[in-house]
Protein backbone atom coordinates (compact mmCIF):
# COMPACT_ATOMS: atom_id res chain seq x y z
CA UNK A 1 0.00 0.00 0.00
CA UNK A 2 1.07 3.18 -0.83
CA UNK A 3 1.09 5.72 2.19
CA UNK A 4 0.69 9.67 0.76
CA UNK A 5 2.65 12.56 1.66
CA UNK A 6 0.97 13.68 5.21
CA UNK A 7 1.06 15.55 8.59
CA UNK A 8 -0.02 13.84 11.93
CA UNK A 9 -1.72 16.80 14.10
CA UNK A 10 -1.81 15.00 17.91
CA UNK A 11 -3.90 17.00 20.03
CA UNK A 12 -2.79 16.74 23.81
CA UNK A 13 1.11 15.91 22.59
CA UNK A 14 2.48 17.14 26.03
CA UNK A 15 0.64 14.23 27.98
CA UNK A 16 2.14 10.45 28.58
CA UNK A 17 0.74 8.71 25.06
CA UNK A 18 2.60 10.87 22.89
CA UNK A 19 6.20 9.41 24.27
CA UNK A 20 4.96 6.61 25.03
CA UNK A 21 3.30 5.14 22.52
CA UNK A 22 2.82 7.39 19.53
CA UNK A 23 6.26 8.63 18.93
CA UNK A 24 8.28 5.15 19.56
CA UNK A 25 5.61 3.81 16.77
CA UNK A 26 6.47 6.36 14.23
CA UNK A 27 9.89 5.61 14.71
CA UNK A 28 9.70 2.38 14.20
CA UNK A 29 7.98 3.12 11.02
CA UNK A 30 10.38 5.55 10.21
CA UNK A 31 12.86 2.96 10.57
CA UNK A 32 11.87 0.74 8.93
CA UNK A 33 10.82 2.81 6.01
CA UNK A 34 7.06 2.95 6.43
CA UNK A 35 7.10 6.91 6.47
CA UNK A 36 6.05 8.24 3.48
CA UNK A 37 8.87 10.58 2.01
CA UNK A 38 7.33 13.99 2.96
CA UNK A 39 5.86 13.80 6.46
CA UNK A 40 5.66 15.92 9.05
CA UNK A 41 4.46 15.38 13.10
CA UNK A 42 2.59 18.67 14.48
CA UNK A 43 2.17 18.44 18.22
CA UNK A 44 -0.97 20.70 19.65
CA UNK A 45 -1.66 21.25 23.63
CA UNK A 46 -2.26 23.54 26.16
CA UNK A 47 1.34 23.20 27.49
CA UNK A 48 3.93 26.33 27.28
CA UNK A 49 6.35 24.33 24.80
CA UNK A 50 8.26 25.17 21.62
CA UNK A 51 9.26 23.03 18.47
CA UNK A 52 12.68 22.38 20.65
CA UNK A 53 11.42 21.94 24.28
CA UNK A 54 8.83 19.41 22.91
CA UNK A 55 11.37 17.55 20.44
CA UNK A 56 13.28 17.09 23.66
CA UNK A 57 10.37 16.13 25.98
CA UNK A 58 9.17 13.27 23.36
CA UNK A 59 12.24 12.16 21.40
CA UNK A 60 15.53 13.12 22.64
CA UNK A 61 14.95 12.81 26.08
CA UNK A 62 11.94 10.61 25.58
CA UNK A 63 13.33 7.26 28.23
CA UNK A 64 10.83 5.44 25.74
CA UNK A 65 12.84 5.53 22.71
CA UNK A 66 16.17 5.39 24.08
CA UNK A 67 15.72 2.51 25.83
CA UNK A 68 15.32 0.93 22.85
CA UNK A 69 17.92 2.39 20.37
CA UNK A 70 20.82 0.74 18.70
CA UNK A 71 23.98 2.37 18.09
CA UNK A 72 23.50 3.17 14.58
CA UNK A 73 19.57 3.38 15.26
CA UNK A 74 21.00 6.60 17.49
CA UNK A 75 21.72 8.45 13.93
CA UNK A 76 17.85 8.18 12.82
CA UNK A 77 16.95 9.88 15.90
CA UNK A 78 18.43 13.63 15.03
CA UNK A 79 16.93 13.10 11.37
CA UNK A 80 13.17 11.79 12.85
CA UNK A 81 12.99 14.51 15.97
CA UNK A 82 13.42 17.37 12.59
CA UNK A 83 10.03 16.00 11.16
CA UNK A 84 8.76 17.35 14.77
CA UNK A 85 6.85 20.62 15.14
CA UNK A 86 4.97 21.95 18.26
CA UNK A 87 1.79 24.39 18.60
CA UNK A 88 0.61 25.89 21.86
CA UNK A 89 -2.97 26.44 21.91
CA UNK A 90 -3.25 28.77 24.82
CA UNK A 91 -5.20 28.03 28.04
CA UNK A 92 -8.25 26.04 26.36
CA UNK A 93 -9.09 23.71 23.81
CA UNK A 94 -12.29 25.98 22.71
CA UNK A 95 -10.70 28.68 21.44
CA UNK A 96 -9.43 30.46 17.90
CA UNK A 97 -7.89 28.37 15.70
CA UNK A 98 -6.42 30.99 13.48
CA UNK A 99 -3.37 30.55 15.03
CA UNK A 100 -2.94 26.75 14.49
CA UNK A 101 -4.05 26.70 10.93
CA UNK A 102 -1.32 29.25 10.12
CA UNK A 103 1.03 26.74 11.46
CA UNK A 104 -0.80 23.71 9.83
CA UNK A 105 -0.77 25.70 6.21
CA UNK A 106 2.89 26.98 6.48
CA UNK A 107 4.12 23.72 7.81
CA UNK A 108 2.04 21.98 4.58
CA UNK A 109 3.35 24.45 2.44
CA UNK A 110 6.87 24.13 3.41
CA UNK A 111 7.03 20.59 3.65
CA UNK A 112 4.86 19.13 0.84
CA UNK A 113 2.81 17.46 3.15
CA UNK A 114 0.19 17.95 -0.03
CA UNK A 115 -2.90 19.15 2.28
CA UNK A 116 -3.53 15.64 3.83
CA UNK A 117 -3.49 15.55 7.61
CA UNK A 118 -4.55 13.08 10.06
CA UNK A 119 -6.31 14.77 13.42
CA UNK A 120 -5.16 12.40 16.52
CA UNK A 121 -6.90 13.09 19.58
CA UNK A 122 -5.28 12.20 22.69
CA UNK A 123 -6.95 14.22 24.78
CA UNK A 124 -9.81 13.32 27.42
CA UNK A 125 -13.47 12.42 25.15
CA UNK A 126 -14.74 15.43 26.67
CA UNK A 127 -12.74 17.48 24.55
CA UNK A 128 -13.40 15.32 21.28
CA UNK A 129 -16.00 17.43 19.81
CA UNK A 130 -14.50 20.98 20.54
CA UNK A 131 -11.57 20.15 18.41
CA UNK A 132 -13.85 18.39 15.72
CA UNK A 133 -15.75 22.33 15.61
CA UNK A 134 -12.84 24.55 15.58
CA UNK A 135 -10.78 22.43 12.90
CA UNK A 136 -14.12 22.39 10.87
CA UNK A 137 -14.61 26.13 11.77
CA UNK A 138 -11.33 27.07 10.04
CA UNK A 139 -12.52 24.80 7.12
CA UNK A 140 -9.75 22.22 8.36
CA UNK A 141 -12.15 19.22 8.12
CA UNK A 142 -12.47 20.04 4.08
CA UNK A 143 -11.26 17.02 1.73
CA UNK A 144 -11.68 19.05 -1.35
CA UNK A 145 -7.61 19.47 -1.90
CA UNK A 146 -6.24 16.75 0.69
CA UNK A 147 -8.17 14.09 2.83
CA UNK A 148 -8.90 14.69 6.14
CA UNK A 149 -8.94 12.25 8.75
CA UNK A 150 -9.65 12.02 12.50
CA UNK A 151 -8.61 9.71 15.50
CA UNK A 152 -9.84 9.54 18.50
CA UNK A 153 -8.80 6.92 21.82
CA UNK A 154 -11.14 4.72 24.07
CA UNK A 155 -12.84 5.54 25.64
CA UNK A 156 -15.54 6.37 23.12
CA UNK A 157 -18.69 7.71 25.35
CA UNK A 158 -19.09 6.31 28.89
CA UNK A 159 -22.79 4.26 28.15
CA UNK A 160 -24.69 3.94 24.98
CA UNK A 161 -26.62 8.00 25.34
CA UNK A 162 -23.49 9.36 25.69
CA UNK A 163 -21.92 6.99 23.01
CA UNK A 164 -24.77 8.12 20.47
CA UNK A 165 -24.15 11.92 20.92
CA UNK A 166 -20.48 11.84 20.26
CA UNK A 167 -21.23 10.02 17.25
CA UNK A 168 -23.52 12.37 15.88
CA UNK A 169 -21.85 15.62 17.29
CA UNK A 170 -18.65 14.54 15.61
CA UNK A 171 -20.46 13.76 12.43
CA UNK A 172 -21.86 16.98 12.06
CA UNK A 173 -18.20 18.26 11.37
CA UNK A 174 -16.89 14.53 9.82
CA UNK A 175 -17.97 12.07 7.60
CA UNK A 176 -17.72 8.51 9.38
CA UNK A 177 -15.34 7.52 6.84
CA UNK A 178 -13.34 10.23 8.17
CA UNK A 179 -13.15 9.18 11.67
CA UNK A 180 -10.94 6.49 13.33
CA UNK A 181 -11.79 4.85 16.50
CA UNK A 182 -8.54 2.97 18.13
CA UNK A 183 -9.09 -0.17 19.91
CA UNK A 184 -5.55 -0.94 20.51
CA UNK A 185 -6.82 -4.82 20.53
CA UNK A 186 -7.95 -4.61 16.81
CA UNK A 187 -3.99 -3.74 16.46
CA UNK A 188 -2.92 -6.91 17.94
CA UNK A 189 -1.43 -9.33 15.47
CA UNK A 190 -3.52 -12.34 17.01
CA UNK A 191 -6.54 -10.89 17.28
CA UNK A 192 -6.49 -9.96 13.33
CA UNK A 193 -4.91 -13.73 13.24
CA UNK A 194 -9.00 -14.89 14.33
CA UNK A 195 -10.47 -14.03 11.25
CA UNK A 196 -7.50 -16.30 9.22
CA UNK A 197 -7.78 -19.18 11.58
CA UNK A 198 -11.53 -19.19 10.90
CA UNK A 199 -11.25 -18.68 7.13
CA UNK A 200 -8.41 -19.56 5.84
CA UNK A 201 -8.62 -23.19 7.08
CA UNK A 202 -11.18 -25.82 6.08
CA UNK A 203 -10.48 -27.63 9.67
CA UNK A 204 -11.93 -25.40 11.76
CA UNK A 205 -14.55 -23.45 9.78
CA UNK A 206 -16.89 -26.02 9.36
CA UNK A 207 -17.07 -26.86 13.13
CA UNK A 208 -17.23 -23.57 13.94
CA UNK A 209 -20.92 -23.51 15.25
CA UNK A 210 -23.58 -24.37 17.67
CA UNK A 211 -23.37 -28.18 16.59
CA UNK A 212 -19.97 -29.07 17.48
CA UNK A 213 -19.45 -26.02 19.67
CA UNK A 214 -20.27 -26.55 23.17
CA UNK A 215 -19.36 -23.50 25.01
CA UNK A 216 -16.98 -20.38 24.37
CA UNK A 217 -14.35 -18.76 26.56
CA UNK A 218 -12.55 -15.80 26.83
CA UNK A 219 -10.06 -14.62 29.76
CA UNK A 220 -8.55 -11.68 29.81
CA UNK A 221 -6.58 -11.41 33.13
CA UNK A 222 -3.55 -8.72 34.16
CA UNK A 223 -1.64 -8.74 37.09
CA UNK A 224 -1.43 -5.03 37.83
CA UNK A 225 -3.67 -3.19 39.51
CA UNK A 226 -5.24 0.16 38.61
CA UNK A 227 -1.25 1.95 38.60
CA UNK A 228 -2.09 5.66 38.56
CA UNK A 229 -4.87 5.65 36.65
CA UNK A 230 -6.98 5.43 40.13
CA UNK A 231 -8.87 8.76 39.07
CA UNK A 232 -10.21 7.25 36.10
CA UNK A 233 -10.36 4.07 36.85
CA UNK A 234 -12.54 4.21 39.31
CA UNK A 235 -15.40 6.21 37.55
CA UNK A 236 -14.95 3.46 34.58
CA UNK A 237 -14.56 0.04 36.23
CA UNK A 238 -13.24 -3.61 34.12
CA UNK A 239 -16.61 -3.56 32.12
CA UNK A 240 -16.56 -0.04 30.64
CA UNK A 241 -12.35 -0.36 30.47
CA UNK A 242 -11.51 -3.25 28.90
CA UNK A 243 -15.11 -5.30 28.02
CA UNK A 244 -17.52 -3.18 26.48
CA UNK A 245 -14.46 -2.79 23.60
CA UNK A 246 -12.13 -4.99 23.83
CA UNK A 247 -13.60 -7.97 24.42
CA UNK A 248 -16.48 -7.29 22.77
CA UNK A 249 -14.07 -6.85 19.98
CA UNK A 250 -12.89 -9.96 20.31
CA UNK A 251 -16.38 -11.55 20.99
CA UNK A 252 -17.80 -9.65 17.30
CA UNK A 253 -14.40 -11.28 15.45
CA UNK A 254 -14.97 -15.19 16.89
CA UNK A 255 -18.77 -14.67 16.01
CA UNK A 256 -19.19 -13.55 13.12
CA UNK A 257 -20.26 -14.54 9.43
CA UNK A 258 -17.90 -14.75 7.28
CA UNK A 259 -17.24 -11.88 4.95
CA UNK A 260 -17.35 -11.55 1.51
CA UNK A 261 -13.98 -10.41 1.06
CA UNK A 262 -11.29 -8.25 3.39
CA UNK A 263 -12.13 -5.14 2.46
CA UNK A 264 -13.28 -2.71 5.93
CA UNK A 265 -16.39 -2.22 5.14
CA UNK A 266 -16.99 -6.14 4.40
CA UNK A 267 -15.60 -7.22 7.81
CA UNK A 268 -17.27 -4.10 9.76
CA UNK A 269 -20.51 -5.19 8.38
CA UNK A 270 -20.41 -8.72 9.82
CA UNK A 271 -18.87 -7.37 13.08
CA UNK A 272 -21.51 -5.71 13.50
CA UNK A 273 -24.51 -8.17 12.89
CA UNK A 274 -22.80 -10.17 15.79
CA UNK A 275 -23.00 -7.60 18.01
CA UNK A 276 -26.09 -6.78 17.31
CA UNK A 277 -26.87 -10.61 17.87
CA UNK A 278 -25.96 -10.58 21.47
CA UNK A 279 -28.74 -11.70 23.67
CA UNK A 280 -29.49 -8.36 25.63
CA UNK A 281 -30.05 -9.21 29.43
CA UNK A 282 -33.58 -7.09 30.22
CA UNK A 283 -34.16 -7.83 33.95
CA UNK A 284 -32.15 -7.34 36.61
CA UNK A 285 -32.51 -10.89 37.72
CA UNK A 286 -31.03 -12.27 34.51
CA UNK A 287 -28.10 -10.25 34.96
CA UNK A 288 -27.78 -10.96 38.81
CA UNK A 289 -27.98 -14.42 37.27
CA UNK A 290 -25.22 -14.21 34.44
CA UNK A 291 -22.82 -11.63 35.96
CA UNK A 292 -20.13 -11.82 38.35
CA UNK A 293 -18.43 -8.62 40.02
CA UNK A 294 -15.60 -8.26 42.15
CA UNK A 295 -12.87 -6.07 43.31
CA UNK A 296 -9.31 -6.87 44.46
CA UNK A 297 -8.29 -6.75 48.35
CA UNK A 298 -4.70 -6.05 49.81
CA UNK A 299 -2.14 -9.63 50.11
CA UNK A 300 1.01 -10.46 50.10
CA UNK A 301 2.00 -11.48 46.56
CA UNK A 302 5.68 -13.38 46.90
CA UNK A 303 6.27 -11.52 50.04
CA UNK A 304 5.27 -8.00 48.76
CA UNK A 305 2.64 -6.03 49.86
CA UNK A 306 -0.11 -5.51 47.15
CA UNK A 307 -2.81 -2.53 48.06
CA UNK A 308 -6.14 -3.49 48.14
CA UNK A 309 -8.13 -1.48 45.20
CA UNK A 310 -10.24 0.81 47.87
CA UNK A 311 -6.63 2.09 48.99
CA UNK A 312 -5.37 2.80 45.64
CA UNK A 313 -4.52 6.65 45.05
CA UNK A 314 -7.87 8.24 43.21
CA UNK A 315 -10.02 5.45 44.46
CA UNK A 316 -12.66 6.30 46.52
CA UNK A 317 -12.13 4.25 49.82
CA UNK A 318 -15.66 3.54 49.81
CA UNK A 319 -15.99 2.22 46.07
CA UNK A 320 -17.76 -0.44 45.10
CA UNK A 321 -16.70 -0.46 41.24
CA UNK A 322 -15.56 -3.76 39.68
CA UNK A 323 -11.84 -4.48 38.82
CA UNK A 324 -13.00 -8.27 38.52
CA UNK A 325 -16.34 -8.29 35.80
CA UNK A 326 -17.51 -12.16 34.30
CA UNK A 327 -20.21 -12.07 32.00
CA UNK A 328 -21.97 -15.04 30.84
CA UNK A 329 -23.84 -14.34 27.89
CA UNK A 330 -25.63 -15.91 24.05
CA UNK A 331 -25.64 -14.87 20.44
CA UNK A 332 -29.02 -15.18 19.42
CA UNK A 333 -28.40 -15.97 15.22
CA UNK A 334 -28.34 -19.38 13.49
CA UNK A 335 -24.76 -20.36 14.30
CA UNK A 336 -24.46 -19.40 17.67
CA UNK A 337 -28.14 -20.32 18.62
CA UNK A 338 -27.89 -21.14 22.87
CA UNK A 339 -23.63 -21.70 22.90
CA UNK A 340 -23.19 -19.94 26.45
CA UNK A 341 -20.14 -17.43 25.76
CA UNK A 342 -18.19 -17.28 29.18
CA UNK A 343 -15.66 -14.21 29.57
CA UNK A 344 -13.98 -12.52 32.06
CA UNK A 345 -11.59 -9.55 32.50
CA UNK A 346 -10.04 -8.21 35.62
CA UNK A 347 -6.88 -6.50 37.61
CA UNK A 348 -4.41 -8.48 40.03
CA UNK A 349 -4.88 -11.79 38.58
CA UNK A 350 -2.20 -14.41 38.78
CA UNK A 351 -0.57 -13.74 36.03
CA UNK A 352 -1.06 -11.66 32.62
CA UNK A 353 -2.95 -13.40 29.67
CA UNK A 354 -5.32 -12.74 27.35
CA UNK A 355 -6.74 -15.79 25.54
CA UNK A 356 -9.78 -17.37 23.91
CA UNK A 357 -10.61 -21.29 24.15
CA UNK A 358 -13.22 -22.83 22.02
CA UNK A 359 -14.58 -25.87 23.59
CA UNK A 360 -15.76 -28.52 21.29
CA UNK A 361 -18.49 -31.11 22.28
CA UNK A 362 -17.13 -34.49 23.26
CA UNK A 363 -17.72 -37.23 20.61
CA UNK A 364 -21.62 -38.31 21.11
CA UNK A 365 -20.75 -42.31 21.36
CA UNK A 366 -18.37 -42.58 23.96
CA UNK A 367 -15.89 -46.06 23.54
CA UNK A 368 -12.85 -44.58 25.44
CA UNK A 369 -12.01 -44.10 28.79
CA UNK A 370 -8.64 -42.46 30.47
CA UNK A 371 -6.69 -44.33 32.97
CA UNK A 372 -8.84 -42.99 35.49
CA UNK A 373 -11.98 -44.55 33.88
CA UNK A 374 -12.84 -41.09 32.63
CA UNK A 375 -14.57 -40.87 29.55
CA UNK A 376 -12.71 -38.83 26.88
CA UNK A 377 -12.24 -35.02 27.43
CA UNK A 378 -13.51 -32.40 25.10
CA UNK A 379 -11.38 -30.91 21.87
CA UNK A 380 -10.07 -27.61 22.64
CA UNK A 381 -8.83 -24.42 20.71
CA UNK A 382 -6.98 -22.66 22.39
CA UNK A 383 -6.03 -19.14 20.94
CA UNK A 384 -3.42 -16.84 22.85
CA UNK A 385 -3.66 -13.61 22.12
CA UNK A 386 -0.89 -12.83 24.52
CA UNK A 387 2.10 -13.88 26.02
CA UNK A 388 3.45 -16.52 24.19
CA UNK A 389 1.15 -15.62 21.18
CA UNK A 390 0.03 -19.14 19.54
CA UNK A 391 -2.54 -21.39 19.00
CA UNK A 392 -2.71 -24.94 21.41
CA UNK A 393 -4.93 -27.66 19.76
CA UNK A 394 -6.15 -29.99 22.86
CA UNK A 395 -6.90 -33.73 21.82
CA UNK A 396 -6.96 -37.38 23.00
CA UNK A 397 -4.39 -39.78 21.36
CA UNK A 398 -3.76 -43.51 22.55
CA UNK A 399 -1.40 -44.05 25.45
CA UNK A 400 0.96 -46.54 24.07
CA UNK A 401 0.42 -50.25 25.08
CA UNK A 402 -2.66 -52.93 25.82
CA UNK A 403 -6.03 -51.65 25.31
CA UNK A 404 -7.29 -47.96 24.35
CA UNK A 405 -6.52 -46.19 27.21
CA UNK A 406 -6.86 -42.21 25.83
CA UNK A 407 -4.77 -39.35 27.04
CA UNK A 408 -5.13 -35.43 26.33
CA UNK A 409 -2.19 -33.89 24.69
CA UNK A 410 -1.03 -30.89 22.81
CA UNK A 411 -0.72 -29.56 19.43
CA UNK A 412 1.35 -26.04 19.91
CA UNK A 413 1.96 -23.19 18.18
CA UNK A 414 3.86 -20.35 18.94
CA UNK A 415 4.15 -17.06 16.25
CA UNK A 416 7.90 -16.62 17.55
CA UNK A 417 8.68 -19.56 15.70
CA UNK A 418 7.59 -18.31 12.82
CA UNK A 419 9.99 -16.33 11.54
CA UNK A 420 12.65 -13.49 12.34
CA UNK A 421 9.66 -11.31 11.22
CA UNK A 422 9.39 -8.30 13.58
CA UNK A 423 6.11 -8.40 15.00
CA UNK A 424 4.64 -4.23 14.11
CA UNK A 425 3.37 -3.15 18.07
CA UNK A 426 -0.51 -2.66 18.28
CA UNK A 427 0.13 1.12 17.33
CA UNK A 428 2.26 1.09 14.87
CA UNK A 429 0.01 -1.24 12.96
CA UNK A 430 -3.24 1.19 13.51
CA UNK A 431 -1.09 4.32 12.88
CA UNK A 432 0.02 2.72 9.54
CA UNK A 433 -3.37 1.92 8.51
CA UNK A 434 -4.59 4.78 9.36
CA UNK A 435 -2.32 6.70 7.27
CA UNK A 436 -2.94 4.65 4.45
CA UNK A 437 -6.86 4.89 4.96
CA UNK A 438 -7.17 1.08 5.92
CA UNK A 439 -9.89 1.62 8.67
CA UNK A 440 -10.35 -2.30 8.89
CA UNK A 441 -9.02 -2.42 12.25
CA UNK A 442 -10.90 0.78 13.88
CA UNK A 443 -14.24 0.54 15.18
CA UNK A 444 -17.10 1.89 13.00
CA UNK A 445 -19.85 4.14 14.63
CA UNK A 446 -22.73 1.30 14.96
CA UNK A 447 -20.50 -1.10 16.08
CA UNK A 448 -19.42 0.98 19.28
CA UNK A 449 -23.11 1.50 19.49
CA UNK A 450 -24.32 -1.80 19.52
CA UNK A 451 -21.35 -2.40 22.15
CA UNK A 452 -23.12 0.04 24.83
CA UNK A 453 -26.25 -1.45 23.48
CA UNK A 454 -25.39 -4.40 24.99
CA UNK A 455 -23.44 -3.05 28.48
CA UNK A 456 -25.98 -0.78 29.22
CA UNK A 457 -28.59 -3.07 30.69
CA UNK A 458 -25.59 -4.33 33.09
CA UNK A 459 -23.96 -1.16 33.91
CA UNK A 460 -27.57 0.22 34.82
CA UNK A 461 -28.18 -3.18 37.36
CA UNK A 462 -24.59 -3.04 38.62
CA UNK A 463 -25.43 0.81 39.97
CA UNK A 464 -28.85 0.79 40.71
CA UNK A 465 -30.22 -2.90 41.40
CA UNK A 466 -31.17 -3.41 44.94
CA UNK A 467 -29.06 -7.17 45.31
CA UNK A 468 -26.08 -5.90 43.57
CA UNK A 469 -22.90 -7.87 45.13
CA UNK A 470 -18.97 -6.52 44.53
CA UNK A 471 -17.31 -9.64 45.50
CA UNK A 472 -13.85 -9.47 47.28
CA UNK A 473 -11.21 -11.25 46.04
CA UNK A 474 -7.77 -11.59 47.30
CA UNK A 475 -5.02 -9.66 44.74
CA UNK A 476 -2.89 -12.16 43.31
CA UNK A 477 -5.69 -15.00 42.94
CA UNK A 478 -8.05 -16.10 40.03
CA UNK A 479 -11.15 -13.49 41.04
CA UNK A 480 -14.04 -14.27 43.57
CA UNK A 481 -14.83 -18.21 44.07
CA UNK A 482 -18.38 -17.51 43.10
CA UNK A 483 -17.72 -17.08 39.32
CA UNK A 484 -16.88 -20.61 39.08
CA UNK A 485 -20.40 -21.25 39.48
CA UNK A 486 -21.17 -19.40 36.33
CA UNK A 487 -20.17 -21.66 34.09
CA UNK A 488 -22.51 -24.62 33.31
CA UNK A 489 -22.34 -28.24 34.19
CA UNK A 490 -18.17 -30.07 35.03
CA UNK A 491 -17.04 -27.17 33.68
CA UNK A 492 -14.41 -24.49 34.84
CA UNK A 493 -12.51 -21.74 34.08
CA UNK A 494 -9.40 -22.37 32.08
CA UNK A 495 -6.64 -20.80 34.39
CA UNK A 496 -3.41 -20.70 32.24
CA UNK A 497 -0.43 -21.53 34.03
CA UNK A 498 -2.26 -23.52 36.88
C1 LIG B 1 -6.47 -0.41 28.22
C2 LIG B 1 -7.11 -0.30 29.58
O1 LIG B 1 -7.40 -0.13 27.22
O2 LIG B 1 -5.96 -1.71 28.05
C3 LIG B 1 -6.12 -0.65 30.67
O3 LIG B 1 -7.58 1.02 29.79
C4 LIG B 1 -5.48 -1.99 30.41
O4 LIG B 1 -6.75 -0.65 31.95
C5 LIG B 1 -4.96 -2.08 28.98
O5 LIG B 1 -4.42 -2.15 31.32
C6 LIG B 1 -4.50 -3.50 28.66
O6 LIG B 1 -3.89 -3.54 27.41
P1 LIG B 1 -2.86 -4.68 27.03
O7 LIG B 1 -2.53 -4.43 25.60
O8 LIG B 1 -1.69 -4.54 27.95
O9 LIG B 1 -3.57 -5.98 27.25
Amino acid sequence: NKTSNQMLIIFGASGDLTARKLIPALFNLYKDDHLPEKFVVLGVSRSDLTDVSFRKKVVTESSYLEEDLGKEEKEYVDKFADKIFYEDLGKSYDTDYTNLAHRISDLNTKYGTENNYIYYLSTPPNIYETVAKNLHKQGLTEESNGWKRFIVEKPFGYDLKSARELNNALHQYFKENQIYRIDHYLGKETVQNLLVTRFANSIFEPLWNRNYIHHIEITNAESVGVEKRGGYYDKSGALRDMFQNHLLQIVSLVAMEPPIGDEAEEIRNEKVKALKSLRIMKDHKTIHDHTIRGQYLAAEINGEKVKGYREEEGVDPDSTTETYAAIKFFVDNWRWKDVPFYVRTAKRMPTKVTEIVIHFKSTHHQIFTDSAGITNKDNQLIIRIQPDEGILIKFGVKVPGQGFKVERTNLDFYYSSLSDTNLMTAYERLLLDAMQGDATLYARADEVEAAWEFVDPILDYWQNGEDVVTYGYSAGVWGPKNADELIDGLYMWRNPGE
